[in-house]
């Protein structure tokens, strides 16, 4: 059922059509016009800290007031009082937001409010782990809660519009943006789309503890060749339905309010100026009613592109293809009135993008509650609940890659912990953390000694820095093991941070190589944002934890796993290569004609194993599950399946049952496995558990080479178990008419 629809009200399009009466052409591209922060006024300290600095007369009663009159942006503030700004990102703390909003609401001719937009990526005060991360939770439940988290946070915080859930399909480890999404699948990353939409927005977009969300970047961002970030994208349309837009759907299903166009072309055409994505995919297909913000500055750079001649020709071309508001380019500002008077753009396209925006400020309840009530932000922001809730997901976002028998540690363990990661709380927010605050977050040092852990710290090197040896083989012979933490920076995954090398950077091979010659177990811990090329670490190390970049309670939640108080869950929701050159890689391709064999004459590479480093859903525990009794039918127009699911260890936990699907012959070629279900279970030691997953025969769809979305009968593999390399498998045949229904 498409949600859209809550944004469709008889009343508020009447008063948004009476709003259009009165508007003036520049109040209407007014609404179209998204400012950064400017650099006036001491924007990068917030107002609430400019108050402590104050309150600790660290600023005089004089510089306060004139940062807060100087926050205001005069030339920006004069511009909001004529109208002339619908949108802010970037104004951070409920004093600085209401005091602009003031100004829009009070001050300007019709008193329309400001839209407040910002990254809410993972949290806003109190920091989740990194997207990739929690998608390795596969809990729904999860994904939404974290989100409302966040939303709640970023409300309190002035907030009213995050750009995010950021949904773009990643297939390359290469490319640093594979740390904000949700994988490599697009059945897996429709739900983590559907969950963060629904934790953002909640059920009444009104609800001021809720914020409006936006799904990014659309479209197919990921696929940018060589996984350089905002590269070209060349592909079939087939693949752009298949596998790149489903999560995108899902957020439209869901009721997203907002989309946000992606920086790249696909196929030629840049996706910010792309008519058949902005207006037969979203409007027509997708049947949105909210409204399309650009990337930053992204309508300017249609220029670099080679697909605009000027600035005033991508205005005209962004906003006749569906753009609807500009962020930060001033490109619809400075042109569009011009373009209106020449008839190059019509004021029916204007006015279908000031309809657009207005739509949402009115669902969002911005004309009867513009205002943020300030007493919240100190409550609110990192409170004990928002801690605890950050701790249980990092742990369950971990995964646990190799455990021989080290892990969980025993309680009286004398642990050597190596390598600077251990203590770097920055390093452990990730990726698109701007409230987050080192000071505020939990290294793993801190964590191990919290829990009264025997710990002997020595860094060792850095992720960049010189290996330092010195007093480790001393040290060493003290320890009972050798916990390392290594990885990447956060500045190494996020935007702008592809990497042609995704082997573990810096000296830190040399240190693992190092802990070798001490005779004691290594566990790593890695720390990093993307899928890394690493058997060395896996081949050297006695167990291995992938701990992403974990945020707030990193260190809290690593030691709960260490020590066995949770038994990792964390299921990997992209591939991890044996080497960078085998990027893009994925488990949902196709066969070819000479599938990847031991066969020299078969499609792989010669220098590197056919098997990836860790397939795509794979994951440890502490336990072992058992599966067993796979019954497979074809009911409701669905595929039925049950199994038995078995805890054969002695550490209760918590199994994420997967079912993949492979289409054995269809008139174009379908991959060779396909998630298309899974649940978690929880499960005691010796426990057995029934579990039913069922796909209904809509899922087993695909588009023909017409583009026309079919689904054929015919034998299908259906595989249950623990990820996409393991599982019972058997066929089960579709008749013709069992498609009558
Ligand atoms: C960036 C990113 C986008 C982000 C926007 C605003 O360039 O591509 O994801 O939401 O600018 O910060």
């Amino acid at each position: 059922m498409n949600k859209q629809s809550r944004f469709l009200c008889p009343e508020t399009e009447n008063k948004i059509n009476a709003l259009l009466v009165e508007m003036t052409l520049d109040e209407k591209i007014g609404q179209l016009h998204q400012v950064g922060p400017s650099p006036v006024g001491g924007f990068d300290i917030s107002l609430e800290e400019k108050k402590q600095m104050l309150e600790d007369g660290r600023l005089s009663q004089e510089e306060y007031d004139r940062a807060l009159s100087g926050v205001c942006w005069d030339n920006q503030e004069e511009d909001i009082r004529k109208g002339k700004i619908g949108a802010f990102l970037g104004v951070i703390g409920a004093e600085k937001s209401n005091h602009l909003q003031r100004v829009a609401v009070e001050e300007s001719r019709l008193g329309i409010p400001l839209l407040m937009g910002l990254d809410v990526i993972h949290g806003q005060r109190t920091i989740f782990p990194i997207p990739l991360a929690e998608s390795c939770a596969w809990d729904d439940k999860l994904w939404e809660f974290t989100a409302a988290i966040a939303a709640k946070e970023a409300a309190a915080n002035g907030i009213h519009w995050t750009f995010a859930p950021m949904v773009d399909i990643a297939r390359d480890a290469r490319w640093g943006r594979i740390a904000e999404g949700a994988g490599e699948d697009p059945y897996l990353a429709s739900r983590f789309a559907a969950s963060k939409v629904g934790g953002f927005q909640g059920n009444d977009l009104s609800d001021p503890s809720h914020i409006l969300a936006c799904a990014k970047h659309f479209a197919a961002y990921g696929a940018g060749i060589g996984g350089r970030d905002y590269n070209t994208v060349d592909m079939s349309p087939q693949t752009l339905a298949e596998i790149y837009l489903p999560p995108f759907r899902a957020a439209a299903e869901t009721g997203v309010a907002t989309y946000m166009a992606a920086f790249n072309d696909w196929n030629g055409v840049p996706c910010t100026i792309n008519r058949y994505l902005l207006h037969d995919v979203l409007r027509k297909d997708f049947g949105f009613e909210g409204f399309v913000v650009s990337d930053a500055n992204a309508i300017a750079e249609c220029i670099d592109h080679g697909a605009a001649k000027s600035r005033s020709d991508a205005a005209r071309q962004a906003i006749n293809a569906g753009m609807e508001m500009d962020m930060v380019s001033r490109c619809f500002t400075d042109y569009l009135p011009k373009l209106v008077e020449s008839g190059q753009v019509s004021i029916e396209q204007i006015d279908e993008a000031v309809r657009h925006i207005l739509r949402i400020k009115f669902a969002k309840g911005l004309f009867e509650h513009p205002y943020t009530d300030p007493s919240k932000e100190s409550s609110v922001l990192l409170c004990k609940e928002h801690r605890a809730a950050a701790r249980d997901t990092a742990c369950r976002s971990a995964v646990l890659l190799k455990n021989d028998a080290v892990l969980p540690l025993f309680k009286g363990a004398r642990l050597l912990v190596v390598g600077e990661l251990a203590s770097n709380a920055a390093e452990m927010l990730g990726t698109w953390t701007l409230q987050g605050r080192a000071e505020e977050t939990v290294t793993l040092v801190d964590g191990l000694i919290a829990a009264g852990m025997q710990v002997t710290y020595l860094p060792c090197c850095g992720v960049y820095s010189v290996l330092d040896t010195a007093g480790l083989a001393e040290a060493a012979a003290g320890a009972d093991v050798i916990l390392a933490a290594v990885g990447e920076i956060a500045d190494r995954s996020g935007e702008a941070s592809s990497m042609a090398y995704i082997g573990l950077p810096g000296d830190q091979p040399a240190l693992l190589k190092a802990l070798q010659a001490f005779g004691k177990p290594v566990v790593a811990v890695l720390f990093n944002g993307r899928p890394l090329a690493i058997p060395d670490v896996i081949e050297s190390c006695q167990a291995v934890v992938e701990a992403w970049h974990p945020g707030t309670e990193a260190g809290n939640a690593l030691t709960d796993i260490l020590l066995g108080l949770y038994n990792p869950s964390g299921r990997l929701t992209t591939t991890f290569p044996n080497n960078s050159g085998e990027c893009p890689l994925y488990y949902n391709h196709p066969s070819t004609g000479r599938p990847c064999s031991e066969s020299r004459f078969s499609s792989k590479y010669l220098d590197t194993p056919i098997r990836p480093l860790f397939p795509f859903g794979y994951g440890l525990s502490y336990t072992e599950y058992a599966y067993d009794q796979l019954r497979v039918r074809i009911e409701n127009a669905a595929i039925a399946a049950t199994v038995e699911v078995k805890n054969a260890g002695r550490y209760a936990g918590e199994e994420t049952v997967q079912l993949y699907i492979r289409d054995m012959v269809g008139s174009r070629v379908r991959p060779v496995k396909e998630l298309k279900a899974f649940a978690k279970v929880w499960l005691e030691p010796q426990e057995t558990k029934t579990v039913s997953l069922s796909v209904p025969f809509s899922q087993l769809g695909f588009y023909d080479t017409r583009m026309q979305f079919i689904v054929e009968p015919g034998d299908f593999q259906v595989q249950v178990g623990h990820d996409s390399e393991t599982g019972l498998k058997t066929i089960v045949e579709i008749a013709e008419d069992d498609f009558v229904y």
